[in-house]
Order: C-alpha cells, then sequence, then structure tokens
C-alpha cells in the first residue's frame, strides 16, 4: 500500500467556446501524499482553478475532463457518481475558493453553516456540532467564538470571514485541502498570517494541503512541492527547495526575478514582469507554450518537447539545462 492520497495522470480540461475549443488544461500529472503541501504556482489564467475544480468534480458541465488516472484514497474520481462525489466534497476533501464571499451563504447564520456540513456528513448531536464550531473558531484566532455563531457573514470584517471559511473547510477534518487563493481578499499582513494559520493546521491535523497562489514567498516558506503551471501546462514540478534554489525552467527563473527582495529590491520599484504574450489555447497548441515569451527559444520549440531532470524534479525545455548558461545574455 501507498501513502500516496492524491494521484492525477494526464489531466486534460477542454472547453468548447464559439471561436473553438480552448485546450485549457494539457497533459498536467500530480500527486500528493498525506500530510504533504504541493504549491501550485503560475500567472493568472494558467488553469489552477480549473485544475482544483477538476479534483473536486465542480467543473461547469461543458467543460471536458480527461485523464488517464485520478485517485482519491482508493476512490476512482472519473467513475464516481454524484452521490459519492458530494460525500467526499466537505466531508473528505475540502476547499476554501478564490472568492470569499461566495462560499459564505449571506442568509445564514455563521453557526448554521458551520454545523450544518458536519450535521450533513456525521452522526453528531447539534450541540456536539456547535461545540466542535466553536472549538474551530476559536483554533483560527476568532475572539469570543461562541457570540460569532449567531452573527451573519456580513457582520464580519474580510480578514475574520475568511477564518470562518478555513474553519467551515476544517470542519470534517477533511484529508485533503484545497486552498484556492485563501488570502488574496486581504491585508497583507493578514495574508501572512492566515496562510501560516492553515499551514500550521494542516500540520497539526496531518492533511495535505493543495495551496494555490501568485505569492512565492510564501510558497518558498510552506510548500514541500511546487508545481509551476504555464497557459494550462505544468512547466516544471519538484521539491520547493529544489525547485526554489536551482529553477530549471526559463518561466521559473522568470518568476523567481518577480519576487522583492527584502534589502535588494527598491521600495516601491515595479514588481519584474515577463514581457510577451501567452499564446491562444484554441486550434493546434504544440511545441513549448513559453516560446512566445522566452528568450532562448529556438526553432526546435515548436516540436513536441522533452521531460527533462529527474523523476522528482522535472522540468520541460529543448535545452537541457533550461538554457541556464545563456541567461547572462538576458536584458
Ligand atoms: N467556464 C469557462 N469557459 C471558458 N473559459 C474558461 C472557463 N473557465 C475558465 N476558463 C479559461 O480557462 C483558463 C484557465 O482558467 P483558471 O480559472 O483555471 O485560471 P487560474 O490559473 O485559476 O487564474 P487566476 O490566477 O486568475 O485565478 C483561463 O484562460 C480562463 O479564461
Ligand atoms: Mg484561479
Amino acid at each position: 500500500m501507498t501513502d500516496t492520497l492524491l494521484s492525477v495522470k494526464n489531466l486534460t480540461l477542454n472547453i468548447p467556446t464559439g471561436s473553438g475549443t480552448l485546450k485549457a488544461v494539457r497533459g498536467i500529472d500530480f500527486d500528493l501524499k498525506r500530510g504533504e503541501t504541493l504549491s501550485i504556482v503560475g500567472e493568472s489564467g494558467s488553469g489552477k482553478s480549473l485544475t482544483s475544480l477538476a479534483v473536486m468534480g465542480l467543473l461547469g458541465k461543458s467543460i471536458k475532463r480527461q485523464a488517464d488516472e485520478m485517485r482519491f484514497d482508493d476512490i476512482d474520481l472519473q467513475k464516481a457518481n454524484r452521490r459519492v462525489m458530494r460525500d467526499l466534497r466537505g466531508n473528505r476533501i475540502a476547499m476554501i475558493f478564490q472568492e470569499p464571499m461566495t462560499s459564505l451563504n449571506p442568509a445564514y447564520t455563521i453557526g448554521d453553516q458551520l454545523t450544518e456540513t458536519l450535521l450533513l456528513h456525521r452522526k453528531v448531536s447539534k450541540a456536539a456540532a456547535r461545540a466542535r464550531a466553536v472549538e474551530l473558531l476559536e483554533k483560527v484566532g476568532i475572539t469570543a467564538a461562541e457570540s460569532r455563531l449567531s452573527q451573519y457573514p456580513h457582520q464580519l470584517s474580510g480578514g475574520l470571514r475568511q477564518r470562518v471559511m478555513i474553519a467551515l473547510a476544517l470542519m470534517c477534518e477533511p484529508d485533503l485541502l484545497i486552498a484556492d487563493e485563501p488570502t488574496t481578499a486581504l491585508d497583507v499582513t493578514i495574508q501572512a498570517q492566515i496562510l501560516r494559520l492553515l499551514v500550521d493546521l494542516t500540520r497539526e491535523m496531518n492533511m495535505a494541503m493543495i495551496l494555490i497562489t501568485h505569492d512565492l514567498g510564501v510558497v518558498a516558506r510552506v510548500a514541500d512541492k511546487v508545481a509551476v503551471m504555464y497557459a494550462g501546462e505544468l512547466v516544471e514540478t519538484g521539491p520547493a527547495s529544489e525547485v526554489f534554489a536551482a529553477p530549471s525552467h526559463p518561466y521559473t527563473r522568470g518568476l523567481l526575478r518577480c519576487i522583492p527582495q527584502p534589502g535588494k529590491t527598491e521600495r516601491g520599484a515595479p514588481l519584474g514582469t515577463i514581457p510577451g504574450i501567452v499564446p491562444s489555447l484554441i486550434g493546434d497548441v504544440s511545441g513549448c507554450v513559453f516560446r512566445t515569451r522566452c528568450a532562448h527559444a529556438r526553432p526546435e520549440c515548436r516540436e513536441a518537447i522533452p521531460l527533462r531532470g529527474d523523476a522528482s524534479h522535472e522540468f520541460k525545455c529543448v535545452h537541457p539545462d533550461g538554457a541556464l548558461s545563456e541567461e547572462g545574455e538576458v536584458a
């Protein structure tokens, strides 16, 4: 028996549009063990949310999902019926969505929303569910937790709502937590606190976590593994320490150059960006998707791209070292 909790092989997501099929996600592989944190990073529109929604079975009906394997524990997610998926969600797999307000129902109290999932999935009394809700609100750092139960979402600040969202996701002690940009709506100082909290709680509860974020500084501190996504593909994956110490794909190196460095980046200096245009993912998508923005692009980048590195730290590039030796030439 392996301790792999989630395994995704060759996941492809196609979205029919008026002007053709959008090949939004192509050939994604990743796996996750209990207690491990995988961070998916990449710029807006690269397919991070779609990938996590595909795992949750929450894609819109029109989106076509294909994979060689999608397994959670011993459950085949491609064969699981709606009842099985509903039971998994909230109970064993929980998600914190990108938009906090869409996940809290304005018409119900915090207490009702917190206890509902537990009452739905577990045979517990109302009193026990309330006790658990209070315990979790305290855990996520909410004071006077008991009195919060009767409040409505609009009565809470953004930071508190985000904490409630985390408590909500943790009510059933899920095995896997998917956190999609869980802090974008918050102040920078609160962001760091909440992420720290999430990571501490996942460790404490021995949960696996998929953390989707733009914030590479956070990833460097908390993730065990990193998957770098660009235009619907994984261009580099590996242990976080290795990817940060030796980023191999030119896109990963571009992203890392965009992080402000304490003491090195001038205050108020614009954040670095990678120039160029993301290719259209409608129609024929072949070769390296990053070639339109890569300083090291060659004619062979239009062909099939080899996977390089070793089984744990892989990257897709025609250059054996990701063109690292040419890096000095880049302006
Ligand atoms: N229902 C849909 N119909 C058409 N296109 C869609 C749909 N959902 C997503 N897309 C497109 O698929 C691509 C990937 O979207 P996704 O939301 O996964 O990106 P993301 O990496 O989560 O971005 P962000 O960082 O902005 O949240 C985008 O180009 C998006 O416009
Ligand atoms: Mg997203």
